[in-house]
């Protein structure tokens, strides 16, 4: 792709100029977007890059060590990498908070101070990046979706770290772009074609009370789900597919034994801007050889439900 690779071979140029000896500081979340941004600076400057991982335990089941193994001292970059293990901090704020809002309060913030803490061991930065792309720009200049629920982006970072300028190499790049511009940096694929994840992971897929045990769960259940759509022949994969804990409880019989365990919930939906959705219709033998999995391999869980829903009136995601 000429394009990209001109606008990758542009913008090492000119962020080396920029930056010339600059200490430059990336909040890295394994997204995409802040992928990109922190391979493109990492080309532009080296180790005067820092990326700053926070691992909040409530990522996709392995994915902490995924991002690890790309951008750590045994991946194939040429940057400083810290992943911080942040994951019972967060457990502990969570503790007890049940409404969807406080949860992403308490995880924005919690994000916050764990960032703040790593970057004053770092000292004074030059440059901060943000993995901001053009719909970005577009969305925060309307102001929407903020009023529905408060968006926690990696990315939105404002005056808690001493640094001097912001840098925004993907500002101008639609999605595509983005991704078409990790693929000329050499990114592995499986990041480049990652679907979207929300800042506050799967807390905001745990309906109510986050815990431990249940984010394992659902780490568990979700990598089946993922695993068989990522098998599965579909002539088109949904735009967005996830498994959520509902905080239902329901009678079930294992041999012969009463039980009394959650229920999870499948979610699939097709859509083009993530503003409206149309549930997607996966086979049933698709679903059914999910379920079963799910039932056989998840401990806790004796319900599997789909989730029919558009968007509206329901959101993507559960909380
Ligand atoms: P909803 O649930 O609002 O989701 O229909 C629309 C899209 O936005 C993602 N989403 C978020 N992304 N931080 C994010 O970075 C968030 O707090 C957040 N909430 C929802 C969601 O995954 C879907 O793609």
């Amino acid at each position: 792709d000429w394009k990209m690779d001109s606008f990758v071979e542009t913008s090492i140029q000119a962020l080396r100029e920029r930056i010339g000896n600059g200490k430059v500081l990336c909040a890295l979340s394994g997204g995409v977007d802040s992928s990109v941004a922190a391979v493109l600076l990492s080309k532009a400057v080296g180790k005067q890059l820092t990326c700053v991982f926070v691992d909040h335990g409530l990522l996709r089941k392995n994915e902490g060590d995924e991002v690890e193994e790309v951008f750590g001292p045994d991946g194939s970059y040429d940057l400083n990498f810290i992943r911080v293990n942040a994951q019972q901090r967060f457990y502990e704020k969570l503790a007890g908070a049940v409404e969807p809002e406080d949860k992403r309060k308490i995880i924005g913030e919690e994000f916050i101070r764990v960032f703040e803490e790593e970057a004053k061991k770092i000292g004074k930065v030059d440059f901060l990046v943000q993995g901001t792309i053009y719909p970005d720009v577009i969305e925060s200049g309307l102001g929407k979706s903020a009023v529905i629920k408060s968006h926690h982006n990696v990315g939105g970072l404002p005056d808690y770290v001493d640094f001097k300028e912001i840098v925004e190499p993907l500002r101008l790049l639609f999605k595509d772009e983005v991704r078409a511009a990790g693929r000329e940096l050499g990114i592995p694929e499986k990041l480049i074609s990652r679907q979207p994840f929300p800042g506050p992971g799967l807390a905001i897929r745990i309906i109510g009370e986050v815990t431990e045990e249940k984010v394992r769960m659902l780490q568990d259940a979700d990598a089946i789900y993922r695993e068989e759509i990522a098998a599965a022949d579909l002539e088109e994969k949904p735009d967005q597919y996830f498994a959520a804990l509902t905080n239902m409880r329901s009678v079930g019989v294992m041999g012969d034994e009463r039980t009394y365990d959650y229920a999870i919930a499948l979610r699939a939906v097709t859509t083009t801007d993530f503003m409206t959705a149309e549930f997607a219709e996966l086979p049933w033998a698709l679903i059914g050889k999910v379920s079963s999995r799910i039932v056989n391999e998840v401990k806790h869980v004796n319900r599997v439900l789909y989730d029919c829903t558009g968007k509206p009136p329901a959101t993507i995601e559960f909380e």
